[in-house]
This record gives C-alpha cells, structure tokens and sequence, in this order.
C-alpha cells in the first residue's frame, strides 16, 4: 500500500452467495466492526437483486455498494441484462467488470469488458477491473505480457481524466476460491507490472494514484503480507467475505 498517493480499498464480491432476507443482519454486524476503518474504502457488491436492500442497509455508514456486472448498452432489447445508468439511479458507485468467473464461464472477451468500461463511465460509476491468468498461463510464464495485453484492452480509449476513477484488480484464476494464494512478492510484482502499463499508457502521476487490489484466497491470516507490498492497494475478497467478522479482520488488516 501507499497512502500517500491512492486509496486503499477492501471489497466484498459475494459472487451468487447470500439471500436478500439476510443483508440487513450481514450489514447490522459489519457495520461496527468497521466503524474505525478510515483509512480504507469499503465495498460491498452483491448480487443484483440485493443490490437495494445492501444500499439500504449500509446507508449512513462508509461503506459503498457495488454491482458484480453490467451491460455495454444503454438501454432498449437486451432482456436480463442491466444497464450503467439503472445501477446509478439505485445509488450504487462501483460495478466489478470482467471478472474471470465472467470470462470463463460466460464468455466475456477483453473488447467486451472495454465497452461495460466505458458504459460504466459514462454513468460515473467506478469500475473496478478484473484481470489474471489461468494456472496454465503462469505455468508457461506468460503472466505478465498477458495481464499487460488485458489491462491495455480493457483501457482503450479511456481518457485520463477518466482513468482516476478506474480500479484494477490482479485476480490470479487459479488462486480463486481454491486456498491457494499468490506469494505476496509473486502479486506484488503482477501489480507493479499494471501500474507500469498503466505509467505507459497515462504518465506517472496517473500510475501513482491508480489504485491496485489482489484477489484470490485473501482472508484475515494473509491480508497484511499482501498488503505490506507497495503495489498491492487493497483487497477484492469473495470467500472470507460472506461472514461478517472474517470480512471486517481483512478491512482491520488494510486500516493499519
Ligand atoms: P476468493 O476470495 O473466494 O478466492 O474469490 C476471489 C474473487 O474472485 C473475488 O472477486
């Protein structure tokens, strides 16, 4: 983490976990156990369909709401999707965009994120950007000219004074929901990897302030030493962060 030049940021993706009927009791036991947290910007992104409750729940408090997806498109014939504008009419400030579960499983391309980037943009939500490779991928050492190729993709066209509200988060796919992490040096230097393509692309003082999360296995026993390496500026957590208290020790972890 660097304070002195971006925000730290925890958070929560609850993947397809939770009911609607238990985010008032979720956000009733987060709330004060992250009540000193000031020095991190918490998230809490649940499904769409909680996504009223969880506004509703943590209002008054300092902890934003964020959507797990989005749709490229505006509005019209485009039935099951849900559009930029819809999730800021609600009050939601963040939207998770190309996460892997999303690539892999529902076929989002590298373009296709690009267009949900510039839909959530235009709307002023704050993106929060998911790139990684596959074990496979890391196996055959091309981890960072890959993450590199995502990160200039999805960054097309993305002027830079929209670029300071962009969030990158390095998700290695095979350290997600299985227990393995990334050695904190091994996520360290992915992420100077992003902020240096992002130097490339926007100059320095735009990398400097970019804000860079790791994602994959990350709990309460592991989140200082990840958070001890300077690039590494805050966590996305899916797992640990479905209790409450397991999430709230991560979000202690960061305000240190
Ligand atoms: P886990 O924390 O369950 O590994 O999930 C990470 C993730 O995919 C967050 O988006």
């Amino acid at each position: 983490m660097n304070r002195k030049y971006r925000h730290t940021v925890i958070a929560a993706n609850w993947k397809m976990n939770l009911l609607p009927s238990k985010v008032k009791a979720y956000a009733d036991e987060l709330k004060p156990l992250t009540a000193q947290a000031k020095w991190c910007d918490i998230v809490v992104c649940p499904p769409f369909v909680m996504l009223p409750a969880v506004i509703k729940a943590f209002r008054s408090s300092r902890i934003s709401t964020g959507a797990q997806n989005l749709s490229d498109k505006e509005s019209g014939a485009f039935t099951g999707e849900v559009s930029a504008s819809q999730l800021a009419d609600l009050g939601v400030h963040y939207v998770i965009i190309g996460h892997s579960e999303r690539r892999r499983l529902y076929g989002e391309t590298d373009s296709a994120v690009n267009g949900k980037i510039h839909a959530a943009l235009r709307e002023n939500l704050r993106p929060i950007v998911c790139v990684g490779e596959s074990e496979q991928e890391r196996e055959t050492g091309v981890t960072a000219e890959l993450v590199s190729l995502q990160v200039k993709t999805a960054l097309r066209d993305v002027p830079a004074q929209k670029m300071r509200r962009i969030i990158i988060a390095y998700e290695p796919i095979w350290a997600i929901g299985t227990g393995k992490t990334a050695t904190s040096e091994d996520a360290g230097a992915v992420c100077g990897t992003i902020r240096s393509v992002v130097r490339s692309l926007y100059g320095a003082r735009t990398a400097r302030a970019v804000s860079i999360l790791y994602g994959g296995s990350m709990n309460a026993r592991n989140a200082c030493e990840l958070l001890s390496q300077p690039d590494i500026d805050g966590g996305l957590i899916g797992g640990a962060s479905l209790s409450p208290v397991d999430f709230a020790a991560i979000v202690d972890a960061a305000n240190q």
